[in-house]
């Protein structure tokens, strides 16, 4: 396994590996910055073909959370954690209490909560041995994919002002890829301002709601990228955009939630190429880690207050992917290229990779 020769390590400032024979846990835990303040980031529990790639997965993912932090304004900094294994396997109530004794002793640089393979009961099981976890259902904002699906909404009205010159989304037409608790809510709100939405998910039930509800028209989840609608939003899984199927596009412009929706730098190029506006996704997805700052503050080791009403800071979402737009035009280059150097910026580190 290496690590600074990694192609994912960036002047990572810190990793931490744990290894709890008792309970079967090994966890690694990668801090990218904590420039703006300490640093938050989930916990992803899944199995990997061998360490190396879990690193890498923790380097690549802290990085995420960095410029995610940085973009959305917050004073954090950027982590990730990775649990190692086959959580219907290994996952226990003394699993994740021996994970929460090692986040302790990290101390008040990270903070962590859900990801992929850890749902919110889990989180609270680590929350009853360690202060350092957020997204409880008790103690934060409530659940973030509600605050995500809004944060994706202000994301959609800066998309439509800059690349439709509208600020209504009547009669505008948007591909929705995935009806789960981000991509439901923003189909609901969608179909409340009266655009005609198009769906795609692997779960029938989810279709079935989404006709009767809102009148959607169905798409199968392989070609609901290439529908004929003004935006595609992509809402389940991320590497949906490749250099193959960017060709396909018939939208305008890609908006959605899905994190990392780009498989590729060049996939980004060829939408820019063919004047496809993209929304980069950790810009337009930050409404869930938003949502969580009141419950950061509160954790131990820090201090501070937002006086700033949760609505208005989700409303933010807005300003900075239209400067993106704005300066990713100016600078002749694709927007996520323009959002990575403007959060390489914010936390004060060296030109984009
Ligand atoms: P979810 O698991 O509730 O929903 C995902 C939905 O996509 C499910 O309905 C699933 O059936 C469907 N789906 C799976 N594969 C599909 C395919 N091939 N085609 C079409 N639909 C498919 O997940 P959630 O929380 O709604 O998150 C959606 C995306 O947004 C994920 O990429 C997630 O990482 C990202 N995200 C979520 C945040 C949150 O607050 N929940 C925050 C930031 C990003």
């Amino acid at each position: 396994m290496r690590f600074w020769t990694s192609p994912e390590f960036d002047d990572h400032e810190q990793v931490c590996l744990f290894s709890d024979p008792q309970t079967g846990l090994r966890a690694m835990v990668a801090i990218h910055s904590t420039a703006l303040g300490s640093a938050v980031g989930g916990t992803r529990f899944q199995p990997y073909g061998d360490d190396g790639l879990a690193l890498d997965d923790a380097l690549r993912l802290s990085r995420a959370m960095s410029y995610k932090s940085a973009l959305a304004g917050l004073p954090c900094g950027g982590g990730k954690s990775v649990i190692i294994g086959d959580p219907g396997r290994l996952k226990s109530e003394r699993l994740l209490h021996a994970y929460g004794r090692f986040i302790n002793r990290i101390g008040s640089t990270f903070a962590t909560g859900e990801d992929v393979g850890m749902s919110v009961a889990d989180i609270e099981t680590v929350r009853e041995v360690s202060p350092f976890i957020g997204g409880t259902s008790t103690s934060g904002a409530g659940d973030p994919s509600v605050h995500t699906a809004v944060g994706v909404l202000h994301g959609l009205r800066a998309v439509i002002e800059y690349r439709f010159q509208r600020n209504d989304f009547n009669n505008l037409s948007v591909a929705i890829q995935g009806l789960g608790a981000v991509g439901w809510g923003v189909a609901e709100r969608l179909h409340a301002e009266g655009a005609r939405l198009t769906v795609a998910d692997v779960r029938r039930e989810n279709i079935d709601r989404a006709v009767a509800q809102f009148g959607a028209s169905v798409a199968s989840p392989q070609t609901i990228h290439a529908a004929e609608v003004d935006i595609y939003s992509p809402c389940a899984l991320g590497g949906v955009i490749t250099e193959h199927t960017a060709q396909a596009i018939r939208a305008r412009a890609v908006a959605g939630a899905a994190n990392n929706q780009l498989a590729s730098r060049q996939a980004g190029e060829a939408l820019a190429a063919r004047g496809i506006l993209f929304a980069p996704d950790y810009v337009i997805n930050a409404g869930g880690i938003i949502s969580g700052l009141e419950e950061y503050f509160k954790m131990p080791g820090r201090s501070g207050t937002e006086a700033t009403p949760l609505v208005k800071r989700l409303a933010r979402i807005h300003d900075r992917l239209t400067e993106i737009f704005e300066r990713a035009a100016s600078e002749r280059r694709p927007p996520e290229a323009t959002a990575e150097q403007m959060a390489r910026e914010l936390i004060g580190r060296s030109p984009a990779l």
